[in-house]
């Protein structure tokens, strides 16, 4: 980041000559780039670090409280009083409506699941907690799995393998690569052992706004896609189901995701800085 060139309307102009002359030839053979507006100005990125702290800290304070016995509103409390504590604003609350400063998801709900004061974490439930924060004006977002009390080895087998899920899709989001060897490789592993992938929920461009491009798929082709160059920030943030990849959405809520025959689902999402020679992950 430190060798970009930077115009001061934030727009990263230029990368060094070797780098630009590298773009110019993808170019020249059809590749697809990103928009220059994707790629982070060092001033962006420092605002997006020091929110990505804030919301890694909420999610390593929230690991040491959530137990069983708790209800998912006691943790939307928790959230909304470390995140206001930190001079910081929880970027899920109204947003699109949304009525709470977390979503929690149980079980069988994939994403988007609404903190509940009758919701009590029951010993063998799976819950992903997913927290985002608004910092300055930069936003930052992250989500990780907790096992309450003796969860099942197939349950817990579910959890593992999403995560790493997540993390060789990481692994994959190198300078260079293709958006869609981000995809593959996170369909290959989890299908492999024998879950699958939902289609409907992506990662997302994250830092400036909430959700931006591109939307990185969880499933797809090597080689497919948008090239990915330094300065990028990016959610991956697989949901993987233990049974068949269709979900279904609460009626009454028009928020909760769940799957639709019933069985399990898991989620890991990280933020990554796409660098010159690999990635930085800037929230777990
Ligand atoms: N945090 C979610 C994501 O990973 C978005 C939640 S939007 C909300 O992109 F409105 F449901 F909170
Ligand atoms: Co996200």
């Amino acid at each position: 980041m430190k060798r970009f060139n930077n115009d001061i309307r934030f727009t990263p102009k230029s990368y060094p000559e070797e780098i630009e002359e590298k773009i110019k030839q993808l170019k020249r053979a059809g590749a697809r780039l990103p928009q220059r507006n994707l790629l982070r100005t060092p001033q962006q990125l420092a605002g997006i670090r020091a929110s990505a702290k804030i919301n890694t800290a909420l999610l390593d304070y929230l690991a040491g409280e959530i137990c069983e016995g708790m209800t998912t509103a006691d943790i939307d409390h928790m959230v909304y009083a470390f995140t206001t504590d930190h001079d910081a604003i929880p970027a899920d609350f109204l947003y699109e409506g949304f009525p709470k400063c977390v979503c929690t998801s149980v079980n069988d709900v994939v994403c988007h699941g609404i903190p509940n004061p009758r919701q009590v974490l029951q010993s063998g439930d799976i819950v992903n907690v997913d927290v985002s924060t608004i910092y300055n004006g930069y936003y930052s977002d992250a989500s990780r799995m907790f096992l309450i009390g003796e969860v099942s080895p197939e349950w817990k087998r579910l959890v593992e393998v999403t995560r790493e899920c997540r993390d060789l899709g990481i692994q994959a989001a190198q300078p260079w690569a293709h958006l869609g060897d981000i995809g593959a490789t996170i369909q290959e592993h989890a299908e492999k052992n024998g879950y699958s992938v939902v289609r409907e929920y992506c990662g997302h461009g994250v830092g400036v706004k909430f959700h931006e491009e591109p939307e990185v798929t969880h499933y797809g082709h090597r080689g497919s896609g948008i090239v990915l160059l330094p300065g990028m920030t990016f959610t991956i943030e697989p949901m993987i189901n233990m049974g068949k990849k269709e979900i279904c959405m609460e009626e009454g809520d028009d928020w909760t995701v769940y799957t639709e025959d019933g069985k399990p689902s898991a989620q890991w999402e990280s933020m990554i800085l796409i660098t010159e020679d690999g990635n930085e992950i800037l929230t777990e």
